[in-house]
């Protein structure tokens, strides 16, 4: 495996560009390849073996075109995946990510946290797991949010039915005395701007993307993989409408690349 050799990222569809956008920020001399399954987006409503499925697809095609690692940009995918994609390849780091809860236990001051998330990421046996671990002093109020993804994966980051939407969420978390809220969702990211018009500036939003980052660049570090660079342009592919998945990359990274079908 050479260090130049690329990162694979995926997630069910748009959500992730948050998580490559740490990478890229972070690691600028990495390659990316990043998949979007937006034929099958919202993973949220999916049954843990359908996504574990999606997951071992993808992950064969990064690892074809020669990803060292693999970064799972989804809290869903995450939760239904990444344990059996570390048995099926146990010398790649694989890195996936899980909602905020420590350090969002540790910066509430009113002692309750809000979670929002896709319904799979908050009935999972992992999340009750990561509650137990670290949020025993704390209230944790737990938010699906259907629906959401949808809008952001059609761009629409800030109309009337999003923020109506969004606010439906919100509202009932306020009204318990949320101070901190976590945001389990890689897509949530790009409606930070809507949601910070929706809660009191003493509230606090709290996302993983460069936590993420951090802990790829140990992981390729340790390794001895990290890229000498200089990065090769981004690849992008979508089991969906790749057109669609086009225009809204553009709208969420200014990033003009064309989309190949997965
Ligand atoms: N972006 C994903 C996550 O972090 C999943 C969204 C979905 O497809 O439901 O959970």
């Amino acid at each position: 495996m050479t260090t130049n050799a690329p990162i694979g990222v995926f997630d069910s569809g748009v959500g992730g560009l948050s998580v490559l956008h740490e990478i890229r920020t972070l690691l600028p001399n990495e390659s990316l390849l990043y998949v979007a399954d937006s034929g099958h987006v919202p993973y949220g409503e999916k049954s843990p073996e359908f996504i574990r499925e999606r997951c071992r697809l993808i992950a064969a095609f990064l690892l074809e075109r020669g990803a060292k690692a693999l970064v799972l940009a989804c809290n869903t995918a995450t939760v239904a995946g990444v344990a059996e994609l570390r048995e099926l390849y146990p010398q790649l780091p694989v890195v996936g990510m899980e909602p905020a809860v420590k350090p969002a236990a540790a910066a509430t001051r009113s002692g309750v946290v809000g979670v929002l998330a896709t319904t799979g990421t908050l009935k999972s046996a992992k999340f009750a797991a990561l509650l137990d671990r670290f949020a025993s002093d704390v209230r944790v109020i737990t938010q699906p949010c259907p629906g959401l993804v949808e809008r952001i994966e059609a761009g629409d980051l800030d109309s009337a039915q999003t923020r109506a939407l969004l606010q439906g969420f919100v509202a009932p978390l306020l009204a318990q005395g949320c101070d901190t809220l976590i945001l389990g969702c890689t897509h949530y990211p790009f409606i930070k701007p809507l949601l910070q018009t929706l809660v009191p500036p003493s509230v606090s939003l709290i996302d993983t993307g460069a936590a993420v980052a951090r802990q790829l660049q140990r992981l390729l570090d340790e390794r001895g993989l990290l890229a000498v660079g200089p990065a090769r342009p981004a690849h992008f592919w979508s089991s969906g409408d790749s057109a669609q998945m086009g225009k809204v990359l553009t709208l969420l990274l200014g990033d003009r690349s064309v989309i190949e079908s997965f």
